[in-house]
């Protein structure tokens, strides 16, 4: 009896030792869990290897912070986190690239495959393009000088692309605030997630034809400016964006700081110094969104905690795991 007792303890011991080890150690994901060790076995140095990448690209261009943290939005909120967004039309592929809210606007994606080929060099077919879009959108955060979050990893990457779901599921800049938040809460995020996450405004640009709208004719055929925009901020706008012409030249979303991660963003609001109608509504239409507007602009301690948390939750979208999807060799395209 004690020596089956002594086996049993035995095994409890082992499979509790092992059972993590070898999960780590695996290149498939099959708990379906994310989590922020999936690679230190298979892929230890990649981490570091993501870093260094994003740090060059920064230096060279500040603003790559911003567009590589957007890339994380614009991914996830079509199908999942699955880099579905950096696939190029090929086949029956028709790339999201080309939707509207990211045809001549959404960038950065040189710098992901320069990652990839890191990666591919160090532990070839290893590192997802899925995991490579969460971890550049945390290190770009953090050069900003904004705040840092475990990056839980093990998505897999998937085998198509929608450029439908890509133009519904996304917002746009002159959508209502109702119909913003309820793009959001379809992927199952609160209005406390819409605040902290429109946040990451507060770095990049804009181009004028998204927001010129709104220095013209903001009330359809009325040809009135819009009357939630301060009426200076709006005449420096102007000269940058004239009446005709000029669609693609590009402001700051944050004048004030705008290529600092700081909570500048919450405070440009109170002045009615969002520059897009989408971030100006959250000041302007709903209660309880100012309220959180005015949270975060008095502390950015409150505001980086709520991003991190936030963020994290976006990476959750629908990931590939498991069997799923595959590890891309090249992130444009599917694997053969
Ligand atoms: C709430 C709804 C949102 C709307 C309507 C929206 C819309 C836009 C638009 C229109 C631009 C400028 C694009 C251009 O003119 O080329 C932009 C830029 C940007 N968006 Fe959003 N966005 C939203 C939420 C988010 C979220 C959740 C994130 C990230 C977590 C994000 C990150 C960014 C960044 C960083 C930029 C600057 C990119 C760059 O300079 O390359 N946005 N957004």
């Amino acid at each position: 009896m004690a020596k089956i007792i002594l086996n049993l303890f035995f095994m409890v011991i082992s499979v509790l030792t092992f059972a993590p080890i070898l999960c780590l150690s695996s290149k498939t994901n099959y708990n379906g869990y994310l989590y922020p060790q999936f690679y230190d076995w298979s892929c230890p140095n990649a981490k570091e290897i993501v870093k260094s990448v994003v740090a060059k690209a920064v230096a060279k261009d500040p603003r790559m912070a911003a567009s590589l943290l957007r890339l994380q939005f614009h991914d996830c909120f079509v199908k999942g986190c699955d880099a579905s967004l950096l696939l190029d039309s090929s086949g029956t592929i028709v790339s999201e690239k080309l939707s509207n809210a990211n045809r001549n606007s959404a960038r950065g994606f040189e710098v992901i495959d320069e990652i990839k080929s890191a990666l591919e060099k160090e532990c070839p077919q290893t590192f997802s393009c899925a995991d490579i879009i969460a971890l550049a959108a945390r290190d770009s955060t953090v050069l900003a000088g904004g705040p840092s979050w475990e990056v839980p990893l093990g998505r897999r990457d998937s085998r198509d692309a929608s450029l439908s779901d890509s133009n519904t599921n996304i917002p746009g800049p002159n959508n209502t605030f109702n119909t913003i938040l309820t793009k959001f809460m379809l992927k199952g995020f609160d209005l406390v997630d819409l605040v902290a996450l429109s946040g990451s405004h507060t770095i990049g640009n804009a181009r004028c034809t998204s927001f010129k709208q709104r220095l013209y004719d903001q009330y359809s055929g009325f040809n009135l400016p819009d009357f939630t925009l301060d009426p200076f901020y709006a005449a420096q706008l102007s000269i940058m964006c004239p009446k005709l012409g000029g669609d693609q030249n590009l402001f700051f979303l944050d004048y004030v700081t705008p290529t600092k991660f700081d909570n500048n963003y919450f405070k440009n609001l109170l002045a009615f110094r969002g520059l897009l109608n989408s971030d100006e509504v959250l000041a302007t239409q709903n209660l309880a969104s100012l309220k959180l507007v005015k949270l975060y602009a008095e502390s950015n301690e409150i505001f980086f905690k709520q991003f991190a948390k936030s963020m994290v939750k976006m990476g959750n979208i629908s990931p590939l795991t498991g069997f799923k999807g595959e590890i891309r060799k090249n992130c444009r395209k599917i694997n053969n």
